[in-house]
């Protein structure tokens, strides 16, 4: 059984990764469009405010999806805990929008391992040709004119110029052909990656420290409220994975306790370590220059420190495998789920016999995200991971009121303490770290939702289980 502390190991190895190594930069510098239009404003320094921001809301909506799982007595994501308790199409719509926390979260996490790779590379003095490193999409939305300019100067194949990212599609097939093996991360596994990280993020602290500027620190919030809002909204993909250890409530003693200490203390202990490493890197490095695809190694290295650079890039790179492996490991399970329910094909709820591995959405799920890791954008992936899990909290926070109305005497191993309060606020919360995404996001996302009850309509609806299973029971009792 699992106590407290191995639930804030949980946290922490599930959630540092690449938000933290890669997403930063873009929230303080802000982000420019290939034309010169300004996407969103940087935090700067202020930085740090959009991390208090984010732990707050995160913690609301963690206390949430403690009740929810402690609930459910099935392991599982917030799909299996709505289906069992909100309904269909709600839990079809959860399920839907984990994929973007899930599978486009990973695309993210592999373009960003993909750039601490190369800089890795660079170190030993081996650089491959910048089209074999950059995603199509990236080069596009690039206002960088060395990165846009690869859509004129790139090798073409029938017209098209090749820009394909191979490392990030390497390390995603790497990692996919490991869980067709069966392998998954153990306690032990979590641990060593957790002291990885901490080790590179504290190394990155100390020896930075060292370098700061206090000049880089005026202006500290040099866009005001709109900068740490609009900061905030894409440095959540930091906090993304914290929810994953409420899927432990059932292996965990004295839920009622550890499950707030082990989601709180996690969430607490990850927002002083961004808090820190957001007030060093901004210190040390002016905000602007801090639009790069590797911020802490180039902060580094731009302050002449090359091996530890490279040091902080090899542990980065690590971390960031390890967050590949947990949420490709969720993912195949979330489709097994829907699949077992009747709501996606049963081909897609296949166990290998010998693996005993869901071995056909594995491979799916690896060849997906590496394809689109490959021609991928992070920050415009970032953007869509974040709206999409965003919106899975709210309705969870709103999810958990519901049901102590719908549900009033169902046991609650924990519950939530001022439910009104909590709930409310964790659901207003996730809506305006929403509101800080750029138009695009939105965009995206609504076509996400129409495709999602599109498929919903035309396929789950008619093939559920527990419509079925009605259907049968009615016949039945006519009979
Ligand atoms: N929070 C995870 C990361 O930053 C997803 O990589």
């Amino acid at each position: 059984m699992l106590g407290a502390g191995d639930l804030v190991m949980l946290a922490i190895g599930a959630v540092i990764g690449a938000g933290i190594f890669g997403a930063i930069g873009t929230a303080a510098a802000g982000q420019i469009g290939p034309n010169g239009e300004v996407i969103r404003v940087g935090a700067g320094p202020a930085l740090v405010f959009s991390f208090l921001l984010l732990g707050a809301a995160c913690a609301l909506a963690g206390l949430c999806y403690a009740e929810l799982a402690s609930m459910i007595p099935q392991a599982g994501s917030a799909y299996a805990y709505s289906y069992a308790t909100l309904g269909e199409i709600v839990a079809w719509i959860i399920g839907w929008d984990l994929i973007l926390e899930y599978a486009v979260g990973n695309v993210a996490v592999a373009i960003s391992w993909g750039d601490y790779f190369t800089t890795l590379l660079r170190g030993l003095d081996i650089v491959l040709p910048q089209w074999l490193t950059t995603g199509y999409r990236t080069a596009l939305l690039s206002s960088d004119p060395a990165i846009h300019g690869l859509l004129a100067s790139a090798p073409r194949l029938l017209g098209i110029p090749i820009l394909i990212n191979i490392p990030a599609f390497g390390i995603v097939m790497l990692i996919t052909w490991l869980l067709l093996q069966g392998a998954r991360e153990s306690t032990t596994a979590n641990n060593i990656m957790v002291g990885i990280k901490l080790v590179v993020l504290t190394l990155f602290v100390v020896v930075g420290a060292f370098h700061i500027n206090p000049a880089n620190y005026h202006p500290f919030a040099p866009n005001g409220f709109t900068g740490i809002h609009q900061g905030a909204a894409i440095v959540f993909f930091a906090y993304i994975g914290f929810d994953a250890i409420s899927t432990a409530a059932e292996e965990t003693k004295n839920p009622q306790r550890n499950l707030p200490i082990g989601i709180l203390g996690g969430l607490a202990i990850c927002t002083v370590i961004y808090i820190i490493i957001g007030f060093v890197l901004t210190g040390m490095v002016p905000y602007r220059q801090l639009a790069v695809a590797d911020p802490l190694a180039r902060a580094l290295q731009l302050a002449g420190l090359t091996t530890v650079g490279w040091i902080v890039a090899l542990g980065a790179a690590i971390s960031m495998a390890a967050v590949l492996l947990v949420f490709q490991y969720g993912q195949p399970r979330i489709f097994f789920s829907m699949a077992r329910d009747g709501l996606l094909p049963k081909w897609a709820a296949k166990v290998h016999p010998v693996h005993r591995t869901p071995y056909v959405t594995t491979l799916l799920t690896g060849v997906l995200v590496a394809l689109a890791s490959s021609v991928g954008d992070a920050a415009e992936t970032y953007d869509l991971t974040n709206i999409g899990t965003l919106f899975a909290f709210m309705l969870v926070c709103i999810g958990v009121l519901v049901l102590r109305h719908k549900e009033p005497d169902r046991p609650r191993p924990f519950r939530v303490p001022f439910v009104w309060p909590v709930t409310l606020l964790g659901a207003a919360g996730c809506l305006f770290i929403m509101k800080g995404l750029p138009r695009s996001a939105w965009e995206r996302f609504g076509w996400w939702l129409v495709i999602g009850l599109v498929l919903y309509f035309s396929y789950g609806i008619r093939h559920s289980k527990l419509r079925i299973g009605n259907r049968q029971s009615a016949v039945g009792g006519r009979q």
